[in-house]
């Protein structure tokens, strides 16, 4: 998590930094800070707690006029959120700044060795103890600026991206990562460090991704890489997809909001080029070179956290619908610690938005050092999991912003409807007229999302309705129940309202304890399988006066005579309706969010990229 950006040109540093770092909140919101080095040979270092606006007006009107700078947005490990302990951080002597995104593991083995050779510490940060070593190994062995940051690294255990200043060479800028994120800018006389791209675009589309282990020294206008162990390395310079549109607002008030409505264009994205109607054919690059491995394959094991993990219990329905392939889905967190059975006849999926959170990547290198196959489903593209996995799709939905993920569940749920149907192809699974049927399904979605945001001043009203609950309970079966547990996290997630997310049948194992007439309870009742069995479950809570909100199929006037509220949405076939029936529940809990006065876009203590255990 934090995020980091740094700049060396000839532009004013400040501004661009301060704009970064607003681009950067959504990997953490703590505290930010940035630290300047002007002609006057001093850093000038502003740091505040809170938001990167309030660190901006801090700053006001004062003179920025330096040319190199760093700064930083934080989401709190070692140390409470506060001014201290915001980045950057200082070495003792003055002479070094540091900004970390990451964990130092040894930090406190390092700083009693620093204490007892008379460091003192200002903050509670692991980050200042790197700051401090650099400074310890820079004077004990009379080296470079840059060879001190290297020798510094090789004591390092743990995960870091840090951008590294010298007063005293203030024509330097050195990055370095080791299992968090760090991207390049490559501009006309200027360089860029960032954690993602999007500082980054709108200055120049060139951009190299730092690898894990290596450095990137930035002397005045030329740029060395070099690995930890001293390997000069050449940099491979990628041009960048992304726009500066698809990372602004585009007149919402909200990127949740904006990223809601994207999803018929996100999901076209991700099947377009993808699916040919009129052949009848799914071209998946990632796919068709394992075609002789997936013949005879005997399990999928998926990993992946929160939103991520719900589309692989989306993924687990549709390979076995289709391609009839068990499926193991696994949080990645506890799967890379429970010594899990796994060899080179297992094909592991890592599905992750941002490629980048720390315990699915884990959880990926453990598959990979069995000897599995990897495969990554994720929507960044460069990021670490795609560079780690021996193949991989991407899911194209286009930068999300909004820390609680919604086009980029649907667009991972579209990439898995598209390899599950061809494996089942592959294997010989589905006949040519289901596959057909199901390839002009695909194609329906967009419009079928289109209609259920028609819905969305209805369920804003719904939503006033709602705002004052603190319990909600969300039920459904089959592939409704992965879409319970999506609404109830996306509930807790931005209005703060505790919700749980069961299969409906379960109710009766305890949840219809909790069944009064303050309970809202979501059921996913749309006619496709289970439905006379959800509604046997809607039956069971109205007798118990429970209020029940209905996501069910247009036209069920049934249903209407049995519930408090009906949302309608298109029919779909049963294995599309993840992709439809989430919609109105990330809208629901978008209004309650907004009527409790939440900040939708960046949640209190969550983070969009977790790159931390
Ligand atoms: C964080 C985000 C969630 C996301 C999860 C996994 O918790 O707040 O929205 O689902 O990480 O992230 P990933 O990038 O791996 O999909």
């Amino acid at each position: 998590m934090c995020g980091i950006v740094a700049y060396i040109g000839h532009r004013e540093a400040c501004p661009i930094i301060l704009k970064g770092l607003k681009r950067l909140e959504y990997r953490g919101y703590d505290s930010a800070g940035v630290a300047l080095l002007d002609n006057s040979g001093e850093f000038k270092v502003y740091k505040k707690t809170g938001k990167v606006a309030d660190l901006e007006a801090s700053i006001g009107s004062q003179s920025t006029t330096a040319h190199t700078g760093m700064g930083h947005t934080r989401w709190a490990t070692h140390g409470a959120p506060n001014d201290l302990n915001a980045h950057p951080h200082l070495s003792g002597n003055g002479e070094f700044a540091i900004i970390h995104n990451g964990i130092i593991e040894n930090y406190a083995t390092l700083k009693e060795m620093l204490i007892k050779r008379g460091h003192a510490f200002k903050s509670e940060t692991d980050t200042e103890v790197l700051v401090h070593l650099i400074e310890e190994i820079h004077k004990n062995n009379n080296v470079s600026f840059e060879e001190a940051v290297r020798m510094s690294l090789t004591q390092v255990i743990g995960a870091y991206a840090i951008v590294i200043l010298s007063k005293n060479t203030p024509d330097y800028l050195i990055g370095a990562r080791k299992g968090s994120p760090m991207v390049l800018g490559i501009g006309e006389g200027e360089h860029f460090i960032a954690s993602d791209a999007t500082p980054i675009v709108e200055y120049t589309r060139n951009v190299v991704y730092l690898n894990d282990g290596e450095i990137a020294i930035i002397k005045g206008t030329e740029l060395t890489i070099k690995t930890i162990d001293n390997t000069i390395k050449t940099p491979f310079i990628h041009e960048l997809e992304i726009n500066l549109e698809s990372i602004e607002k585009g007149g919402y008030e909200h990127f949740m909001m904006k990223e809601i409505f994207e999803q018929p264009r996100s999901i076209l994205d991700s099947y377009r080029g993808r699916i040919q109607l009129s052949e009848g054919i799914i071209t998946m690059a990632g796919i068709d070179k394992f075609e002789d491995k997936f013949k005879n394959l005997k399990r999928i094991i998926i990993v992946g956290c929160g939103t991520s993990w719900h589309a692989g219990l989306v993924g687990e329905y549709l390979f076995e619908d289709f391609a009839r392939i068990p499926v193991e889905v696994e949080y990645a967190s506890e799967f890379r610690y429970r010594n899990p059975i796994i060899d080179e006849n297992d094909f592991v999926i890592a599905i992750s938005q941002s490629g980048e959170t720390a315990d699915t990547l884990a959880a990926l290198e453990l598959a990979k050092s069995k000897g599995a196959t990897i495969f990554g489903i994720c929507n960044v593209v460069g990021s670490s999991i795609p560079r780690l996995t021996d193949a991989g799709a991407y899911t194209h939905a286009g930068p999300e912003i909004g820390v609680a993920s919604t086009k980029a569940f649907t667009a991972q749920v579209t990439a898995l409807t598209l390899m599950a149907l061809s494996i089942a192809q592959i294997r010989g699974t589905i006949t040519k007229q289901r596959f057909h049927e199901m390839i002009a399904e695909i194609e329906t979605i967009p419009a079928k999302i289109e209609k259920v945001l028609q819905t969305n001043e209805m369920i804003k009203e719904l939503a006033v309705k709602f705002k004052d609950a603190r319990n909600f309970l969300y039920l459904g079966r089959g592939y409704g129940f992965p879409v319970a547990l999506e609404g109830a996290l996306k509930l807790k997630e931005i209005s703060y309202i505790h919700a749980e997310g069961y299969p409906a049948a379960e109710m009766k194992h305890g949840p219809i304890a909790l069944i009064d007439e303050e309970m809202p309870v979501v059921f996913i009742a749309t006619q496709n399988n289970n439905y006379e069995k959800v509604v046997s479950s809607i039956q069971e809570v109205k007798a118990r006066k429970g209020v029940v909100i209905a996501i069910a199929t247009e036209g069920d006037k049934h249903i209407a005579e049995m519930v408090d509220h009906v949302i309608y949405i298109p029919a779909c076939e049963e294995s599309s309706l993840p992709l439809i029936a989430t919609i109105p529940l990330q809208l629901l809990s978008y209004h309650i969010a907004v009527l409790r006065g939440c900040n939708v876009d960046q949640p209190r203590n969550l983070a969009k990229s977790v790159t931390v255990e």
